[in-house]
């Protein structure tokens, strides 16, 4: 799956905080663009070559599957619902058709589909513990009487995609049928005559060596199914996601996503742990982010018992910063509106859907616990995330956008989670209040030429950067 951005040598700068800069970002967007075109260009005397050449076989033109140019969202079974194979007693909660029919329904009439959740995913434990007499991976009959292809006609009827698990290596991590060298060609193909979407590509069970030929070999024989199937690679994770045991080069060239690290609980200190991860190898995996290539540090657990709302709204803003997969793993039948009104919130995910693919950066780290990060998006606006650390109370933080390095001029500024919104000048003293491991997260506008009307309201001027009181915010 060569795209196009994984070889632009132009990526989200690595400034340090005190460089970042708005004049840079514009630079690079732009710079994008035109290195899209030339690679199109480049891609097409690649191909002239290689037809010339014929020395490889077909299926190796037909790497960009041109899919998930900005992070998939969707919903996926494993956090919520596990490996719960018992029907019997628990049968609206096992693994079965029904779980994942009850859920396109969710996503089809609740309105999720149309905020862009589309993909439901089946995890591990939906296989039978035999192949098939042809060798070919099969549902367990009974929880999947319909089998997979009755789910995904089931999804595409309703506009939704069906994702499917495998695991290279000789068993799931659940125990079910692993998928070992010598089987990865007949699995690629049952999934695509399946009509499946996606495959999440798990690693336990195999070695180094093995992980290092069969992730790759995966993607060539889905791309030679000839259907679009996303491919999600759990294989840095098992590597200890980062350089020089990783190549992300690599992965961007052959899957759409992959999981870096380890897995998500439904706990506030599982989801603290994941990001601070990320954001302290954020030059690493900033550098590796892009359409059609996302690092995925896994599900959402909003809407579960381990996180408060304000815990919920710092996951669904730190995931939009970081351009990462949007996969819920969640109960959609039963989901307080607080937290579908997190998970649903239309500035979040346009945000986390921004174009542009830049995965955004921790930039200030307060000795108070408040941390900001940062997310250029696409013309010239950009998202900020005040996040406190803190455990006491509302922490009043008080800065300005030239203190977090915006360039001059006014900002039309839109707080995600109250959709209030205030002209600020990048001098500007403003204070946020962020709640006990809580986030304002703020989207921000381009900035306009300084226009003094602005800032005035009804003959009286706002305050300005040299006012002792902030502007509240
Ligand atoms: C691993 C993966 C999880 C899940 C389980 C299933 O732990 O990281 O996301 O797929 O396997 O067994």
């Amino acid at each position: 799956m060569v795209n196009p951005m994984a070889r632009s040598p132009i990526r989200t700068p690595s400034l340090p905080y005190t460089q970042l800069s708005f004049t840079s970002t514009r630079g690079t967007a732009c710079g994008v663009q035109h290195l899209i075109q030339v690679d199109i260009t480049a891609a097409g005397m690649h191909l002239a070559v290689l037809l010339l050449a014929s020395a490889l076989p077909l299926t190796t033109l037909a790497l960009d599957n041109g899919l998930m140019r900005t992070p998939p969202m969707g919903w996926l079974a494993w956090e919520r619902f596990r490996c719960d194979i018992d029907c019997d007693n628990d049968p609206k909660n096992c693994i079965s058709e029904n779980l994942f029919i009850d859920m396109a329904d969710r996503l089809f009439k609740d309105g999720w589909k149309e905020l862009g959740y589309v993909y439901v995913n089946i995890d591990d434990c939906w296989a039978s513990m035999e192949r098939d007499k042809q060798g070919r991976l099969q549902a367990d009959p009974k929880r999947f009487p319909g089998g997979i292809l009755k789910l995904s006609r089931y999804m595409h009827d309703r506009g939704l995609k069906l994702g499917i698990y495998a695991d290279m290596g000789t068993h799931t991590c659940g125990g079910y049928p692993g998928t070992p060298l010598d089987k990865i060609k007949i699995d690629a193909q049952t999934f695509a005559d399946w009509e499946v979407d996606m495959l999440k590509f798990d690693g336990c069970y195999s070695d180094v060596m093995q992980q290092e030929e069969g992730y790759p070999l995966m993607s060539m024989a889905l791309n030679a199914t000839g259907r679009p199937i996303a491919y999600s690679c759990s294989w840095p994770a098992y590597q200890g996601g980062l350089p020089p045991k990783v190549n992300y080069t690599q992965l961007g060239e052959i899957c759409n996503l992959w999981r870096n690290y380890g897995d998500i609980q439904d706990s506030w200190d599982s989801v603290l742990r994941i990001v601070d991860w990320f954001f302290e190898n954020q030059d690493i995996l900033s550098a590796a982010a892009g359409p059609g290539r996302w690092n995925d540090p896994d599900m959402l657990v909003i809407g579960d018992f381990g996180l408060s709302i304000d815990q919920s709204r710092s996951q669904m803003a730190l995931w939009a910063i970081m351009a990462a997969p949007l996969y819920m793993s969640n109960d959609l039948r039963t989901i307080s509106n607080e937290a579908r009104a997190i998970l649903q919130n239309k500035m979040a995910i346009s945000i986390s859907q921004d174009v542009s693919g830049f995965q955004g950066r921790r930039i200030v780290k307060e000795k108070s616990g408040i941390e900001v990060f940062w997310r250029p998006l696409s013309k010239n606006t950009s998202a900020l995330v005040f996040f406190s650390r803190r455990t006491d109370m509302p922490f009043r933080y008080k800065t300005s956008l030239s203190r977090l390095n915006y360039e001059s001029g006014s900002y039309k500024v839109i707080d995600v989670f109250t959709d209030k919104s205030v002209m600020l000048k990048d001098s500007t003293y403003f204070v946020v209040s962020v709640n006990p491991t809580g986030v304002v997260m703020l989207y921000l506008s381009a900035p306009a030429k300084l226009n003094p009307r602005l800032f005035y309201r009804g003959g009286q001027r706002q305050r300005s950067a040299h006012d002792e009181n902030a502007f509240f915010l």
